[in-house]
């Protein structure tokens, strides 16, 4: 049987795609954001997953504005990276897995979320760049990789709800896989940010910090959150975060987090990345507390004695 092993969300900023692709990790700006996911890296190669999920958006890459679809799953076997305006990115083309990919599309599309199949498709930065950061610049993915683009561009993007139900009929399709595999799901995009208009530049570490802790503890929570929330304390492109909610959703109500990582800025955009893991049993129960034990033994006394 498959399994989600982990659920990671990571920031999908371009330009740190630009600072991998020009060499740049080492420059002292650069070496604060990278240098905050060497363990992650760690983790990923011992963990060794055999599949990603990896929950993105295009960035008018793959989709132009003449077709939006709201969640587009990639059933492929092959995804080459797309053109961004200064030709592909140099990273391996990224290995389907479409056993896995078609099995997802019929589940979750019975239990009624309306995938778009997608059987061609090229992925930009928002796909490769958490690859980078979470497998560094092998010269092929380690695994294969099933993408799930998610519209944030185009109002209306799906509710943070509607994400997060999202991931748990994911769950269900994973869990009912016959093949045992290891698969890990990533959720990114995020934090707060926004490009363009009078709040251009804007970042709101409280809010981050907050949506980390909410993601480890009580995501339900954060899956309630309306639209106007996120645009309101994380820019308009903090909308990204409901794409975490995806990966989120498809994980336990209880997880435990193994790593997190924040940092400002990378570009204009605040950095946010954790690690959680899925599968973590409740702490056995605590043994009886005094008084059970002193009953327990007035019994064994009274025992005796009759
Ligand atoms: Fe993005």
């Amino acid at each position: 049987m498959a399994r989600i092993i982990a659920g990671i969300s990571s920031s999908h900023v371009p330009a740190i795609g630009a600072a991998i692709d020009n060499k740049q990790t080492e420059e002292p700006y650069w070496k604060r954001v990278f240098s905050g996911f060497e363990k992650s890296k760690r983790w990923m190669a011992e963990t060794k997953p055999d599949v990603v999920i990896a929950i993105y958006n295009d960035h008018a890459s793959a989709f132009s504005v003449e077709l939006i679809p709201t969640f587009a799953l990639g059933c492929a076997a092959e995804f080459p990276p797309a053109d961004e305006g200064w030709g592909p990115r140099p990273v391996p083309v990224v290995k389907g897995h479409p056993a896995l990919a078609s099995h997802i599309a019929t589940s979750a599309i019975l239990d009624g979320f309306d995938l778009t199949i997608v059987n061609k498709m090229e992925v930009d930065h928002g796909l490769t760049v958490p690859l980078n950061l979470m497998f560094g610049s092998p010269k092929e993915w380690p695994c294969p990789v099933i993408p799930l683009a998610v519209n944030v561009v185009q109002y209306p993007p799906p509710t943070g709800q509607r994400c997060f139900d999202l991931g748990k009929a994911i769950r269900r399709a994973v869990d009912s896989f016959p093949e045992d595999l290891k698969v890990v799901i990533f959720g990114t995009g995020g934090m707060s940010h926004q490009i363009s208009g009078p709040r251009a530049g804007l970042i709101n570490s409280k809010f981050d910090k907050a949506f980390l802790d909410g993601m480890t503890k009580n995501p339900k929570a954060l899956a309630r959150m309306p639209h106007i929330e996120y645009m309101r304390e994380a820019g308009a492109e903090g909308i990204e975060l409901v794409m975490w909610l995806v990966m989120r959703g498809a994980l336990d109500d209880k997880v435990k987090e193994l790593y997190r990582f924040y940092t400002v800025p990378a570009s204009n955009t605040a950095v946010g990345h954790i690690i959680l893991q899925n599968g973590v049993k409740s702490a056995p129960r605590k043994p009886a507390g005094k008084s059970v034990v002193k009953k327990s033994a007035a019994k064994k006394k009274a025992r005796k004695a009759a």
